[in-house]
C-alpha cells in the first residue's frame, strides 16, 4: 500500500456501491451527518444549488424500490437521501453548473459513509424523465428543483465488495 494512504484516502478507496443492507438501524444524528458532508462539497461560486430530503418511512422507500428501475436494494435500506438541485440557484442559473454541484454533494455522502461504517450508493433518477416524475410526485418537489438521486444507506453486510478501476492506461502524463 503507498505511503500516503491515511483515513481519508482509505474511505475513498474502500467506498463501494452497497447493494446489501443488515437489520441495523441508521440514527439521524447520522443522516444528518451524512447530509453535512454534502453540503461541504465544492459549488461553483459557492452557488449552493443542493437541496437534500432525508427519507425514513419503511413504505415510501419500498415504494422507491419497486418504482425505481435497478432500486431494488432500496427496500432493506434504512433510510434514503435525495439529492435534488436548483437551477434557479446554481451559477448563471446553469443547468450543467446545478448537476454537477449536486454530483459533487452525492460523491461526499457516498465517501462520508463508507467512512462512518455506512453503506451507500447512487440509484439514478436524473435525467430518466419517468422517475424525476415520480420522485417529484412522491415527495412534493417543485417542477424547478431536479432530484438527481435516490442514495440508500443502512450497514452493509458485507457482501459488496470494492472494484479495483485503477488503470494507468487512462493516465496521460503531460499529453495524450
Ligand atoms: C450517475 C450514476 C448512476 C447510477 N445509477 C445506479 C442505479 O440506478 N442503480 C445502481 O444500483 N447503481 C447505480 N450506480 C452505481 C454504479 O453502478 C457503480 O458506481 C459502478 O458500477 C461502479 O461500482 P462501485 O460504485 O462499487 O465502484 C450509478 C452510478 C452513477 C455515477
Amino acid at each position: 500500500m503507498s505511503e500516503y494512504v491515511n483515513d481519508t484516502l482509505k474511505a475513498i478507496l474502500n467506498r463501494k456501491s452497497v447493494r446489501h443492507f443488515s437489520s441495523q438501524e441508521v440514527t439521524k444524528e447520522q443522516l444528518n451527518e451524512l447530509v453535512k458532508a454534502g453540503m461541504a462539497a465544492p459549488t461553483t461560486l459557492n452557488c449552493q444549488p443542493w437541496e437534500f430530503i432525508v427519507v425514513t418511512d419503511k413504505e415510501m422507500l419500498s415504494e422507491f424500490a419497486y418504482s425505481l428501475q435497478f432500486g431494488k436494494m432500496i427496500d432493506n435500506a434504512k433510510a434514503a437521501i435525495v439529492v435534488c438541485t436548483d437551477t434557479q440557484k446554481a451559477s448563471e442559473k446553469h443547468y450543467d453548473y446545478a448537476i454537477i454541484d449536486a454530483s459533487l454533494a452525492s460523491e461526499n455522502i457516498l465517501i462520508a459513509a463508507e467512512s462512518m461504517g455506512l453503506g451507500a450508493a447512487w440509484v439514478a433518477v436524473h435525467p430518466k424523465e419517468v422517475a424525476v416524475n415520480y420522485i417529484r410526485e412522491k415527495l412534493n418537489i417543485p417542477e424547478t428543483i431536479i432530484p438527481l438521486n435516490v442514495i440508500p444507506i443502512g450497514y452493509p453486510t458485507g457482501q459488496d465488495y470494492v472494484k479495483d478501476k485503477y488503470n494507468a492506461d487512462v493516465i496521460h502524463w503531460e499529453k495524450w
